[in-house]
């Protein structure tokens, strides 16, 4: 084969062979094609797309660049949830000890932060002393003793993925539904969960803004996930707005022991409780009372004790940004909308995200959103209070901020807002 070849095929609209595939995302991971050949192919994947066939067999190739776990050797039916990528989307943090509290093994092999939208590891980091790199053996005894671990992915798992990935994110080439859910299903299937719920964003701050092309992303890795032999359900929800009122990875992980301690704001109690109740039935657990377990401290209990098993201190004080600035509102009124995508720029610029690969993130930036949708105004009002350590940042994410809260006049009315658009 030669990888010339290959990229012409896709850059005239033609479908790729099972044998180009393979031997193209094999070569790849191995550094025999190169970046910039591989670069070329995956925008024309991107403009072009994939026949579901070639889909199938991209994902089935990223699987064979790596190993297989398994957790067949559980005493523990396991079930996991991966979201598409949103903007103060924290639910992994208080939802995978919640659905270990029923006796559920919960395996979240999470990511960093990826452009606009935060990665859960680097939410957890700002817990002092905890660490996101275990071994496998390591993650087997505490999916065996707690139940639930939130780590980082061994380089072992779908090696494709990881090297295409990163291309993706400096090529343009990351909002593409072949190229999406591949990448999310190579990672879920290699890793062996016997289910999955998925929970695929649509909205201004999702990688796919059309509702439309969420539902085909949805359907795309269902079927795939179906196909390996994975329970595989999506819910389609919202990403017009942040989750909750905090984005930023302290600030998200203070939030999320709200949700944990039973209070916490209703979209992100909504979306937890949602994702539980999906994952428990798919893993025998259908009557499972989820509200319950938060509101009596059996999912706190095992946060701290997932918390402690990674060499944290679930006790010790969060840090807190050296700097704050308020952005106040200059008109009365009722929040109708909340730009996702502004919110998200700003809360990267403050110093929760990265520009290069690699940087390290501050543990206590982010926007505190004081001001959600559906909620009155007055003018001079706090709309949100930005924390940086670097204040030469506030500028530019007062930036993106700019039009970011949607305020209308008063007695015009603002529909009621619903996380879960569809299962
Ligand atoms: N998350 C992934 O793991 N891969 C993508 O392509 C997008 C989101």
């Amino acid at each position: 084969f030669d990888a010339i070849d290959v990229i012409r095929a896709k850059r005239d609209g033609g479908k790729l062979e099972p044998a180009q595939i393979d031997w193209v995302v094999d070569a790849y991971t191995r550094g025999v094609v190169a970046e910039e050949q591989m670069s070329a192919l995956a925008m024309a994947i991107f403009l072009h797309g994939m026949e579901r066939e070639e889909i199938s067999r991209w994902t089935a190739a990223m699987i064979a660049s790596g190993e297989r776990m398994s957790f067949d050797a559980l005493s523990r039916p396991t079930a996991d949830k991966h979201s598409t990528g949103g903007v103060g989307d924290k639910i992994t943090l208080p939802l995978a000890p919640l659905v270990a509290a029923f006796g559920v093994a919960v395996p979240q092999l999470s990511g960093r932060g990826l452009g606009h939208t935060g990665g859960t590891l680097d939410k957890l980091e700002a817990i002092p002393g905890w660490r996101a790199a275990l071994s496998n053996d390591e993650m087997m005894a505490q999916l065996e003793g707690v139940g639930a671990v939130i780590c980082a992915a061994g380089s072992g798992l779908a090696p494709a993925d990881r090297k295409l990935y990163a291309l993706r994110d400096v090529t343009g080439t990351v909002e593409s539904i072949p190229l999406i859910a591949s990448s999310i299903m190579s990672k879920k299937i290699a890793e062996g969960t016997a289910s999955l719920v998925l929970d695929v964003k649509t909205g201004a701050g999702a990688f796919m803004r059309e509702e439309a092309d969420a539902r085909e992303l949805a359907r795309t890795m269902v079927d795939l996930g179906t196909d390996a032999g994975v329970r595989t359900v999506a819910l389609l929800t919202d990403m017009s707005a942040p989750l909750g009122r905090t984005v930023g990875n302290a600030l998200e992980v203070r939030e999320s022991l709200e949700v944990l301690a039973g209070g916490g704001p209703a979209d992100v109690v909504e979306l937890t409780l949602a994702l539980a109740r999906e994952m428990l039935a798919s893993a025998g657990r259908p009557d499972a009372d989820v509200e319950a377990a938060l509101a009596d401290g059996r999912a706190m209990d095992v946060w701290r004790a997932m918390i402690a098993a990674q060499g944290g201190d679930p006790q010790a004080p969060l840090p807190v940004a050296a700097h704050t600035q308020e952005l106040r509102a200059r008109q009365d009124g009722t929040v109708r909308g909340l730009d996702a995508m502004g919110i998200g720029v700003a809360a990267w610029r403050l110093g929760a995200g990265r520009s290069r690969p690699g940087e390290s993130v501050q543990a206590a930036a982010g926007v505190e959103i004081r001001r959600h949708i559906g909620e009155p105004v007055r003018s001079g009002d706090v709309l949100a209070v930005l924390h940086t350590d670097t204040p030469g940042r506030f500028g530019r994410a007062l930036e993106a901020l700019e039009d970011a809260w949607d305020i209308a006049p008063e007695g015009t009315g603002t529909a009621s807002r619903s996380i879960v658009l569809d299962r």
